[in-house]
C-alpha cells in the first residue's frame, strides 16, 4: 500500500544520507540555517538566515526564550511580554489558585502591572551564541578507553564552559550533538522574574482535556502570558517589586492575517528529545517492555489522584498541575506503542539495519548491529525492574526524600560549621518540603504506594526480587499480595515521621541520626535510595547497558556522518534552540478522509458538553459565540481555533512559535497528533503534524472574553488581510 511504498523508499533515502534534507523533516540549528535557506525560500520564506540568528545584531533568536527549562516561549512585545501555552502556564495559575480565588477555572488577565503575579522558581533563558567546540573537546579525549570516555567529556565540557561564562553575567554549558560525535558549546541569559499576565480559564486552555490530548481535530486554547522583569539596568535580577519590564532585543509582531494551507511556517524554539537514529532493538524494547509498563504505573498515579479530585475543587486545584503532566506522558507512551506498531518501524529499521551491515566497509561497523543485539539481550530480562524504579518504587515522593536523609545528615553534622554549606541546605529543605506538601494527599499517596508495590510483587521476575520487598511480605501477610502492601502501608502511615508533610517538617527541623534509623519509612526508603538500589540490586546492568549503549551509537552515528559529508543532516532534539520549517498542511489518517487544515469555533461549541471536565466552556465564550462577536479575529463568519503544520517538533517545543515568510506569530504550537506518536523515533511524513492556536483565537480571548485591552495594545499587530491583496491582483489582470 501506499504507505509502504513510501517508507522503503524513505529508507534507501535514509540509509545513504542518514537524516537529510526534506521539506519539513529536520530540527535545524539556527547557527547553520543558512545552509537550508534555498530551499526554506522556496517554500515561502521572505527574510534573510541573519533575521533568524546573528549574533551581532538582534535577530527573531533574541525572542525565543526557554521557558523554565520545559518549554518555549516568545516576547510579543517591547516590554518583555511572552507568549507560551496554556499547559506551559499551568502550574504557575493552579498554584497561585484558591477556592475562592480560582483562576485555573475562572482565568485571569491582569489590567495594570501591578496586577501581575511574581511565579517564584520561574525562569526564562536567552540564547546569546552557539559555538562549535569539537575541536577542543576531541582534543582531549585523544587517547581515553571507552570507560573513561564519558566522564573525561563531562570535565572537559564543564572546563570549556566555565571559560566561556566567567566574569559575565551570562551561563554556558556544552551539550553533544550526533551522539556524541560532536560538541557545541550555548551561551544563556538566565532572568528569574518572571511574572503571570494571562491565562484563559482552563475550560478553553485545556478543552478537549486528556480525550483530544495528542489528537486532531482540535479546538483548544492553548495559550498563557507571562513577562519578563529586569533591574533599572535592563539586566537580569531577582524578584524586586521595583522591577521593570524587561527591554527585549527583538519581539515578534502578530499577525491577523489568517493561515491557509500550504502557506510558509517555522517553528523556533526547544525540543527536548528525539531518538531517531534507535535501533530496531530499542524499538523493540520500548513497544514491548518499557512503554507498557510506563503506562500501567501511570494508570495506578492517575486513577489514584483522580478518585481524590473528584471529591472537592481543594484537593482537585491541589493535584490537577501533576495529574496533568503524568496523563500528557501517559497518552504518548499509549500512543507511541500503537504507532511505531502501525507503520511497522521495527521492521523499517531491521531493514535499514541489515542493509546497514550488508555494506560497511569496516569490521566494526560490521559488527555493529550484532553488538546492539548482544547489548540489548544483556539488558532486556531487567528492562521491567528498571523502570519499576522511577516511575513505581519512587513515584511516591516521600519516599525519594526520605531516602536521601541519611545521607543529608550525616553531611550535615560533618559540616555542622560550614555556614554557607548549612544555609544551602536549609533553603534546598524549604524548597522541598514547600513543593512535597503542595502534592500530598493521604489518602491516594497510600493507595498508589500499596498498588505499586503490589504490581511490581507481581510483574518483577521473581529471582529479580530485593530482600526487602520479601522480608515485607514474609512479616504483613494478609493473604494475597495485594492486602498485604496494603497492611503494610497502613503500618508505615501509622508509623513514621516522614510521610505525613507536617510530622516530616518538623522531624527535618531537628535531624537525630538514631531516630531517624529506627523509623520504620526510613528503614523502608533507605533501600531506595537511587544510586545504591540499582548496585544492591541489579549489579551492574544498568551501567554497562549505558555504556555499552553509548558506545555503539556514537560508532552508529560516526558511520552515518563518514557516509556523505555534504549532506544536510540535523542531530537529534536535545532541549537546545532549533528551527524547524515546513508548510501549513493537511493530511489523510485514513484512506477516504483528508483532515481540514484549520478548526474554528462552531466544531468547537458542537463538542460543548455543560459541566463536563473536559468538554465545559464559560459562558462568557458562549455568550460571544451566540452574538457572532469575533471581531477583526474571525474569517468568513467564523472563528479559526487551531491549525496544523508539517513541522517536526517535539516536546519542549510547547509554546514555540508558529512564524509565517515574514517573520509574523500566526500561532503557538502545543501538540502532536496520534497518527504520528511515533514521530520521536520515526518521522513519518505522510503524519507528522504539528497543531497550534490560531494567533486571531489568543487575541480573541485576550480582547473580547478578557477584555484585556491593556494586553492587545501592547502587541505588533498586522493585519493587511491576504486574502483581499491577493483578489485585487486578480482583478488587475
Ligand atoms: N500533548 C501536549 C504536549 O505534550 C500537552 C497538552 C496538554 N493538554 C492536556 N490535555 N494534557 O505538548
Amino acid at each position: 500500500m501506499k504507505i509502504k511504498i513510501f517508507s522503503i523508499a524513505f529508507l534507501a533515502f535514509i540509509f545513504l544520507n542518514g537524516i537529510t534534507v526534506k521539506a519539513d523533516e529536520g530540527m535545524w540549528l539556527p547557527m547553520l540555517i543558512g545552509k537550508n535557506y534555498e530551499q526554506m525560500k522556496k517554500q515561502g520564506f521572505k527574510l534573510t538566515p541573519e533575521d533568524l540568528y546573528s549574533v551581532n545584531k538582534a535577530s527573531i533568536k533574541d525572542a525565543i526564550v526557554s521557558f523554565g527549562g520545559f518549554c518555549t516561549g516568545e516576547i510579543v512585545s517591547k516590554n518583555g511580554l511572552i507568549f507560551t501555552n496554556h499547559h506551559c502556564g499551568y502550574d504557575a495559575a493552579a498554584s497561585n489558585s484558591t477556592a475562592q480565588n480560582n483562576i485555573l477555572d475562572s482565568g485571569f488577565y491582569a489590567k495594570s502591572f501591578t496586577e501581575e503575579k511574581p511565579i517564584s522558581g520561574l525562569f526564562v533563558r536567552f540564547l546569546v551564541r552557539i559555538e562549535d567546540v569539537t575541536p577542543k573537546v576531541m582534543a582531549a579525549l585523544a587517547g581515553v578507553t571507552d570507560n573513561q570516555r564519558a566522564s573525561k567529556i563531562a570535565e572537559i565540557s564543564k572546563q570549556i564552559a566555565s571559560g566561556a561564562s566567567a566574569g559575565t553575567d551570562s551561563e554556558a554549558e556544552v551539550r553533544d550533538i550526533y551522539k556524541a560525535n560532536q560538541f557545541l558549546l550555548f551561551v544563556y541569559n538566565r532572568f528569574t522574574d518572571i511574572r503571570l499576565v494571562g491565562i484563559p480559564p482552563q475550560s478553553i486552555g485545556k478543552f478537549g482535556g486528556d480525550t483530544d490530548n495528542w489528537e486532531w481535530p482540535r479546538h483548544t486554547g492553548d495559550f498563557s502570558i507571562f513577562r519578563v522583569y529586569a533591574d533599572a539596568n535592563n539586566k537580569a535580577a531577582v524578584y524586586n517589586v521595583n522591577n521593570k519590564p524587561y527591554t527585549p532585543k527583538k519581539y515578534l509582531p502578530v499577525s491577523i492575517k489568517g493561515v491557509k494551507n500550504n502557506d510558509f511556517s517555522m517553528v523556533y524554539g526547544y525540543p527536548g528529545r528525539t531518538d531517531r537514529y534507535l535501533t530496531s532493538y530499542g524499538v523493540a524494547l520500548a513497544t514491548g517492555k518499557t512503554n507498557p509498563t510506563i503506562v500501567k504505573l501511570r494508570d495506578i498515579r492517575l486513577k489514584a489522584w483522580k478518585e481524590e479530585m473528584d471529591k472537592n475543587v481543594d484537593t482537585r486545584l491541589k493535584l490537577s498541575s501533576q495529574y496533568a503532566s503524568i496523563a500528557n506522558y501517559w497518552k504518548y507512551f499509549i500512543g507511541q506503542t500503537e504507532q511505531l506498531k502501525r507503520l511497522k518501524i521495527y521492521e523499517e529499521k531491521q531493514t535499514q539495519e541489515a542493509k546497514f551491515t550488508s555494506t560497511a566497509k569496516d569490521s566494526v561497523y560490521r559488527n555493529l548491529m550484532q553488538n546492539y543485539k548482544t547489548t540489548y539481550a544483556a539488558y532486556e530480562p531487567f528492562a521491567v525492574h528498571i523502570t519499576y524504579i522511577n516511575e513505581g518504587l519512587l513515584a511516591t515522593p516521600w519516599v525519594r526524600n526520605a531516602s536521601q536523609l541519611g545521607g543529608l545528615f550525616s553531611s550535615m553534622s560533618e559540616k555542622k560549621d560550614d555556614a554557607a554549606y548549612m544555609a544551602q541546605v536549609k533553603e534546598n529543605m524549604s524548597n522541598v518540603l514547600d513543593d512535597y506538601q503542595q502534592t500530598y494527599n493521604e489518602i491516594a499517596d497510600k493507595k498508589i504506594f500499596a498498588r505499586i508495590l503490589t504490581a511490581f510483587y507481581n510483574d518483577v521476575s521473581k529471582s529479580q526480587h530485593p530482600k526487602f520487598i520479601t522480608l515485607i511480605t514474609e512479616n504483613y501477610w494478609k493473604g494475597s499480595p495485594e492486602e498485604t502492601f496494603k497492611n503494610y502501608a497502613d503500618y508505615l502511615w501509622a508509623n513514621s515521621k516522614l510521610i505525613d508533610p507536617v510530622k516530616l517538617r518538623a522531624f527535618v527541623s531537628n535531624p537525630n541520626m538514631s531516630e531517624l534509623e529506627k523509623d520504620p519509612g526510613y528503614m523502608y526508603a533507605k533501600n531506595l535510595n537511587p544510586q545504591d538500589y540499582v548496585k544492591n540490586n541489579l549489579g551492574s546492568v544498568s551501567t554497562d547497558f549505558i555504556t555499552q549503549k553509548s558506545r555503539l551509537d556514537n560508532l552508529y552515528l560516526k558511520a552515518i556522518l563518514e557516509t556523505n559529508k555534504t549532506a544536510l543532516r540535523y542531530p537529534d532534539a536535545n532541549s537546545t534552540m532549533r528551527i524547524s520549517y515546513g508548510q501549513v498542511q493537511n493530511y489523510s489518517p485514513k484512506d477516504g478522509i483528508t483532515y481540514n487544515v484549520t478548526t474554528n469555533i462552531d466544531g468547537m461549541v458542537a463538542k460543548y458538553k455543560k459541566g463536563d471536565q473536559e468538554f465545559d466552556l464559560p459562558q462568557s465564550l458562549l455568550d460571544a459565540y451566540k452574538k457572532r462577536d469575533f471581531r477583526e479575529y474571525g474569517e468568513n463568519g467564523t472563528l479559526p481555533v487551531n491549525f496544523i503544520s508539517n513541522n517536526d517538533i517535539t516536546g519542549g517545543n510547547s509554546g514555540s512559535p508558529v512564524i509565517n515568510g515574514n517573520g509574523e506569530l500566526i500561532g503557538l504550537a502545543f501538540d502532536g497528533n496520534w497518527e504520528a506518536m511515533s514521530g520521536d523515533i520515526a518521522f513519518d511524513k505522510n503524519y507528522k503534524r504539528t497543531i497550534s492556536v490560531d494567533s486571531r483565537f489568543v487575541l480573541w480571548c485576550i480582547d473580547v472574553l478578557g477584555g484585556a485591552k491593556n494586553i492587545i495594545n501592547e502587541l505588533d499587530i498586522r493585519r493587511d488581510k491576504i486574502a483581499v491583496d491577493k483578489s485585487k491582483l486578480i482583478m488587475k489582470k
